[in-house]
């Protein structure tokens, strides 16, 4: 696993960016695996700074995104679907038939998941950005999740809801409490895996994931199994590492 730690939120936006618009620039028909949440917001902005100075060209870069909630109508402004269209694909020259997002609207939501597995079978992903919750989740993969998960519907676990309160009027009430998200088994396929994490508050959760068992009770410590784990992280969630 390769740590790259740098100052603060900032510092790990710009990092992260240049690894994915190098990326893209090396192989314009990536597949591209793309995380929601506040850790990628700063980063997405430096994507479209780039796409808009350099001309970092996406019209054949295929993105499928990790998760999505489910119950939320198409065009809600939490689904996922929304969040990566205002701060990344509006802004780029992808091409909308490039974009996969599980669609959270489904009226079989297992039958949806399967279908989403298919294609990421299809399309092994080349470069997975993940972000990481405070009790250790990639995707929505909550601990105990299997490693050799799917994507599936999964429920999220009280902590999730109270996290993601924050993009719900504070309102725990509103947070959807299922969501369809690839499986640990479906991330792990990615030739190459980029973790960003900043803020104390993810510093428990990065010293588990780097130095300690691997255990389905912290489903990002797996990644100690992926040959090609780059972790951008910073100061503070890189504060109790031992070394
Ligand atoms: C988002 C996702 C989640 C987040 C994680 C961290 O698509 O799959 O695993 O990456 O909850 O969220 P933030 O970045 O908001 O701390």
């Amino acid at each position: 696993m390769k740590i790259i730690r740098v100052k603060d939120y900032q510092a790990m936006s710009e990092a992260a960016a240049k690894i994915i618009s190098e990326a893209v620039r090396e192989n314009p028909q990536i597949n591209l695996g793309l995380a929601t949440g506040g850790s990628p917001v700063k980063m997405y902005k430096l994507l479209v700074a780039d796409h808009q100075a350099n001309k970092t060209v996406y019209k054949d870069v295929k993105s499928f995104n990790l998760d999505e909630y489910l119950g939320l109508p198409q065009g809600h402004p939490q689904t996922y679907h929304t969040f990566m269209h205002e701060n990344l694909f509006n802004h780029i020259d992808i091409k909308e038939e490039n974009i996969f997002v599980p669609d959270g609207d489904t009226k079989d939501p297992k039958a949806t998941a399967a279908q989403y597995e298919e294609l990421l079978e299809k399309n092994q992903i080349d470069l997975q950005l993940l972000g990481i919750g405070t009790n250790g989740h990639i995707g929505f993969n909550e601990p105990g999740s299997s490693f050799q998960g799917k994507t599936a519907v999964v429920d999220l676990t009280p902590e999730t809801i109270t996290a993601n309160a924050r993009y719900f009027e504070g309102n725990q009430d509103l947070v959807p409490t299922e969501a369809i998200s690839m499986g640990i088994g479906s991330i792990m396929r990615a030739k190459k895996i980029l973790l960003i994490a900043s803020g104390a508050n993810k510093a428990k959760v990065i010293k588990g994931l780097v130095e300690g068992a691997i255990t389905e009770s912290l489903p990002a410590s797996v990644l100690q199994n992926h040959p090609d784990v780059t972790l951008v992280i910073d100061e503070a969630a890189a504060s109790l590492l031992s070394k």
